[in-house]
């Protein structure tokens, strides 16, 4: 269903965040994406999304090539992929029914979305949406008055209400306390599982990783080094996948760079 092949991308400074990523992933997957800041997830899921010029590779949904596509026709296959921002990206001073109703533009007429107007339909989705976040008594509330846990539901319900083929969410909890983020991360795994939608979360905390998904993509420095079960990410797995090794980094001056940072034989 998703099918990414060679996917590279050099980014216009001359920084290749992307060099050969191959990935397949089908209906009703969860994925987590770790890796360390800058290892390119940010640059994966935009490319997924249409978002992110590519510089070779490509990218397929459903064997549409979203990597070729610009203008119209992007915009219509985009109707079909949820994305979920850390920092939720409501519209502050609108009702939380009325952010999930964005979820639908793509599929109402440009004229009756200027008048703000959804027909019974697309009203009927966006509260079966909100009611499965568990959310509908919070409908009429204005998004700048729920918790940080509430506005991340409700875009998990406006992603949804997209009735999407895939769900992208690039580091949903980053901006909530543990207790908050297992209780919108159980909610996206849960009802990307009952929906059966493919779903790909970068997230930072390898636990939430291996508790709420079934496959784990570990990046470095722009490469897949683990594609596999929760199961499989061993010790030597994380190692590779975290460890430090920037190519120009001297590192003959230890000190210079985090201890944590460093592998173990050089702190040895
Ligand atoms: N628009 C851009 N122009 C140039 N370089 C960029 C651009 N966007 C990202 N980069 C660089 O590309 C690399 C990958 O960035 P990306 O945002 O994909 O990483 P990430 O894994 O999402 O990191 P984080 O965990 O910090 O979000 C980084 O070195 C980053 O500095
Ligand atoms: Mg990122």
């Amino acid at each position: 269903m998703l099918d990414i092949s060679q996917l590279r991308v050099v980014y216009p400074n001359g920084l290749e965040a992307l060099k050969s990523v191959s990935i397949q992933a089908e209906r009703g997957e969860i994925v987590a994406i770790i890796g360390r800041s800058g290892a390119g997830k940010s640059t994966l899921l935009r490319c997924v999304n249409g978002l992110q010029p590519v510089t070779s590779g490509t990218v397929r949904l459903d064997g549409e090539e979203i990597s070729a596509m610009s203008g119209e026709a992007l915009r219509k296959v985009r109707r079909y992929i949820g994305f979920i921002w850390q920092e939720y990206n409501l519209v502050e001073r609108l009702p939380a029914i009325t952010n999930v109703l964005t979820g639908r533009l793509a599929y109402n007429s440009g004229l009756a979305s200027f008048f703000g107007y959804f027909n019974a339909k697309h009203r009927a989705i966006a509260i079966a949406s909100l009611e499965r976040v568990g959310l509908l008594h919070r409908a009429n509330n204005r998004a700048d008055r729920l918790s940080g846990g509430e506005k991340q539901r409700v875009a998990i319900a406006r992603a949804i209400s997209q009735e999407p083929k895939i769900i992208l969410a690039d580091e949903p909890v980053a901006s909530l306390d543990p207790e908050l983020s297992v209780q919108v991360l159980s909610d996206l795994s849960r009802v990307a599982r009952e929906l059966g939608v493919l779903t790909l979360i970068n997230i930072h905390q390898v636990e939430f990783a291996r508790q709420f998904c079934d496959r784990i993509i570990g990046i470095a420095r722009g490469e897949v080094v683990y594609d596999g079960s929760p199961d499989g990410l061993t010790e030597p797995v994380l190692d590779s996948i975290y460890r430090f090794d920037r190519p120009n980094a001297d590192v003959s001056s230890p000190f210079e760079a985090e201890p944590e940072d460093l592998p173990a034989e050089v702190v040895a």
